[in-house]
């Protein structure tokens, strides 16, 4: 049986194929408005997705927070521990070090750019996100950008490196050169967790913030 959700889904994917102008919101046809899609239905067409595994062990779906006209958007592997707990992309350890790039390296807030990731409930015991359960969640990864529309997206590790180029030459080769994800540049970099464990790679991940500085024109 077709219900109100499905159908409201299905008619988000059509109109997400000729484009993003007008969407069914997300309590049906019935409600259909001419209006641009925003960061708030895609919400309602995340919630309380149950379309992968992962369902069965969050605590809170980890959407995503920032500027709904972001210049500037960063897209993680999966929420861990901390996020699965608050329901907020990167708080953790491996957070507090991409709040401190973006502040600090380039000049910016978090509330300046969009933060999300490419699955939006946290792996069993931080595992990496297998790839039907990246599949399944790109749909809505890919309607948030199309909102946002944002100049650069920098992605961080392989997980999202890989699933948003889809390619899987290895992260060290990619990073430090700008990609494209349609007609947006994407720039890839090491994730921040990675930095933690490996520190003398930071240098890289600076120089690659400093081209996606440069490109902003920041
Ligand atoms: N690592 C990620 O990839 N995403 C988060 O939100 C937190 C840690």
């Amino acid at each position: 049986m077709t219900t109100p959700k499905d159908s409201a889904e299905k008619a988000l994917e059509v109109e997400r194929f000729f484009g993003t102008e007008i969407l069914f919101g997300a309590a049906g046809p019935e409600a259909a408005q001419k209006r641009p899609m925003t960061l708030e239905d895609v919400r309602a067409w995340v919630d309380d997705c149950k379309k992968c595994r992962l369902h069965e062990g969050r605590t809170n779906i980890v959407f995503g927070e920032g500027s709904p006209s972001a210049r500037l958007v960063f897209v993680g592997e999966g929420p861990g521990a901390d996020e699965d707990r608050e329901g907020r992309p990167f708080i953790g350890r491996a957070g507090k070090m991409l709040t401190r790039i973006i502040e600090n390296v380039l000049n910016l807030t978090r509330e300046d750019v969009y933060i999300a990731n490419i699955v939006k409930c946290r792996p069993p015991g931080n595992r990496n996100p297998q790839a039907d359960e990246c599949a399944m969640c790109m749909p809505y990864l890919t309607a948030q950008l199309e909102v946002i529309r944002p100049e650069v997206i920098v992605t961080l590790g392989s997980v999202a490196t890989h699933n948003l180029l889809n390619t899987k030459t290895p992260i060290g080769r990619l990073r430090g050169t700008f990609h494209q994800w349609g007609n947006t540049r994407l720039m890839p970099t090491y994730h921040t967790a990675y930095l933690l464990r490996n520190p003398a790679e930071k240098r890289k991940v600076y120089d690659d913030m400093l081209m996606v500085k440069d490109a902003l024109g920041l």
